[in-house]
């Protein structure tokens, strides 16, 4: 199978396979304020994670690029979509793109339409340093996400299967290029132990990717004959990972990514100390589903809401919301209390 023929593949399960929402955000419950003492008008949306200023705690994640006609035209959408409501973007993988020069206009739109927006770079832990030049001097990018994805390699019929080497590389990176580096995983989640792995390698940032959405163990399971089940249920849940992750207590900016698709849950995520979330397959949906416009007006949509959650929070920031008080039962509970996190 091709690169752009697996590249649609992915779209088209992702779409088919949208998970139910994951009810461990359940786990974690605002306590109602109603003495708040704030304006709606007094709510700011904008935020700084380390050296990249956003406009907005959203953003959308990584997802594609390198497939060709189709997938330069989700591109080309998405991007208009960011450039309209000012939120960040990144591209999805663009390894593609670097071995064919003639898939790099289904990535270089993304910066041609959006030319002043925050647009991240993408591109695996198998990179080397001149990939990542490379991958960020095609879209002009302000950050680079690398990503790792074992299990979802693992489950892919023509996946890699030697994660050997990888944090030496993304080292590598984080010391030989001058814009932030994010790495994320895709699904599956990352523990504490993992975070601290990463910064201790000097990444800037760290996504948790956590487990509650697009699950591609699922994904690559429909795609080959002998699937590996015991990979659909694999991972750490997103709002679990986000606490693990923050838990390191260093400072690195943690964003929050993995079936987010309200703005009750974007504002969980937030409280419990991500810094951004990104969206994927739930922003992929509405495109392909019902258009440009109304994937604008959904964005728009969770940026008044998530306004409106805040003023009931008294939060009239992003750092303010993360201080709000917060009651945590169930799993998530027992989870965080077995690995002594508070
Ligand atoms: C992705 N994702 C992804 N991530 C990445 O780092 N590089 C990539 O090339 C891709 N490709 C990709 C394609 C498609 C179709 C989807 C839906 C997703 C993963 C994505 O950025 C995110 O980590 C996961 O999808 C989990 O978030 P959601 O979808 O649950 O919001």
């Amino acid at each position: 199978m091709s690169r752009s023929e697996r590249k649609w593949d992915h779209i088209r399960f992702a779409l088919e396979n949208r998970q139910n929402r994951s009810t461990v955000f359940d786990d974690i419950k605002f306590i109602h304020q109603s003495l708040p003492n704030i304006h709606v008008s007094d709510v700011r949306l904008n935020d700084s994670i380390g050296e990249l200023y956003l406009s907005s705690p959203i953003f959308i994640n990584a997802m594609t690029g390198g497939g060709g006609e189709k997938t330069y035209r989700i591109n080309e959408q998405l991007a208009i979509a960011a450039k309209h409501t000012g939120v960040a973007m990144a591209v999805g993988s663009q390894m593609s793109a670097i071995k064919d020069k003639q898939e790099r206009y289904t990535y270089d739109i993304v910066r041609k339409e959006n030319p002043k927006g925050i647009v991240i770079a993408n591109l695996g832990s198998e990179a080397t340093i001149e990939n990542a030049k490379l991958a960020i001097d095609m879209i002009g990018a302000n950050a680079l996400q690398i990503h790792l994805n074992v299990i979802q390699e693992l489950t892919m019929p023509e996946g890699d299967r030697d994660f050997t080497g990888s944090l030496k590389r993304i080292e590598e990176i984080s010391n030989a290029v001058d814009i932030p580096i994010i790495v994320k995983e895709v699904g599956f989640g990352m523990s504490k132990d993992t975070v601290s792995s990463l910064i201790s390698a000097g990444v800037s940032i760290v996504d948790i990717g956590g487990f509650g959405g697009t699950n591609f163990a699922e994904i690559e399971n429909k795609r080959r004959e002998h699937s590996l089940p015991f990979f659909n249920d694999w991972g750490i849940p997103t709002p679990i990972s986000i606490i693990e992750a923050v838990s390191t207590g260093n400072g690195v900016p943690i964003i929050g990514s993995g079936g987010f698709s309200s703005s009750l849950d974007i504002a969980k995520g937030l409280a419990i100390g991500a810094s951004a979330i990104g969206l994927a397959g739930f922003f992929l949906k509405i495109l392909v589903d019902e258009g440009l416009e109304a994937l604008v007006k959904a964005i728009e949509n969770l940026h008044m809401e998530l306004r409106m959650i805040m003023t009931a929070l008294g939060a009239r920031t992003i750092s303010d919301l993360k201080k709000v008080p917060l009651i945590i039962s169930g799993d998530t509970y027992h989870w965080l209390n077995q690995r002594g996190i508070d």
